[in-house]
């Protein structure tokens, strides 16, 4: 992508294809998703709960946007092998710090691609006996569902492609982009990236 498209992330302009969802437009309708549940929540003070990392991003942009007492949470979660990750069976490797019992709870995603990992985590929400519980999610792949999740906000719906930026990685980078684009074959492929930030230390 030519680099002045980039506005400034121009390092990436031979890794990032095309933007498929510009800053500008994640911004507002985040803003939009904030009001909306500073409406739904006013009295409720809602705990918001994410799954570290790639939802980092989208939670402080989120919250700073919310109007209403709000509380926040966050887990952390490993793949098993394979086989476990094909049936969205994860290891918790942080749990939450908050009690959310009789408490509403908003599940904040990132992406949601096949719904196995997000419906796993909810079950176990669930056990806790919540007062409600709610999904919020900004980047939907509905192409790939393989469990119906009613999803009560959600930013923008995707084509079925691996894109990155505002927190989804490729290999642990690219989170930093403000917009989500397409990667090049080639960054895709390359693992030479990797050992490009060693020789910058
Ligand atoms: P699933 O919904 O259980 O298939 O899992 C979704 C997870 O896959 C997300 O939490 C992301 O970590 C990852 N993921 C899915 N699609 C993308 C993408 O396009 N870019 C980066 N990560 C993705
Ligand atoms: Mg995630």
């Amino acid at each position: 992508m030519k680099s002045n498209q980039l506005a400034g992330y121009d390092e990436f302009a031979g890794d990032i294809q095309e933007i498929i969802i510009t800053e500008e437009q994640i911004q507002d309708r985040v803003r939009e998703i904030g009001a909306q549940i500073s409406e739904d929540y006013r009295s409720k003070c809602p705990v918001l709960v994410g799954v570290l990392k790639g939802v980092l991003f989208f939670m402080a942009d989120l919250l700073r946007v919310i109007r209403i007492p709000t509380e926040v949470d966050f887990l952390a979660v490993s793949s098993y092998s394979s086989e476990a990750r094909n049936k969205g069976v994860v290891r918790l490797v942080k749990d939450l710090e908050l009690p959310i019992n009789h408490r509403h709870v908003i599940f904040v995603e990132d992406v949601i691609d096949t719904g196995l990992t997000l419906n796993y985590l909810l079950r176990s929400l669930r056990e806790r006996e919540p007062e409600s519980l709610e999904v919020c999610v900004l980047f939907n792949k509905p192409e790939r569902r393989l469990i119906e999740i009613p999803l009560k906000y959600k930013g923008f719906d995707l084509p079925n492609r691996f894109v990155v930026g505002y927190g989804l990685d490729h290999q642990e980078r690219y989170r930093n982009l403000p917009f989500i684009g397409l990667l090049t074959a080639d960054a895709f492929s390359n693992p030479n990236h990797l050992r490009e930030c060693d020789e910058r230390h």
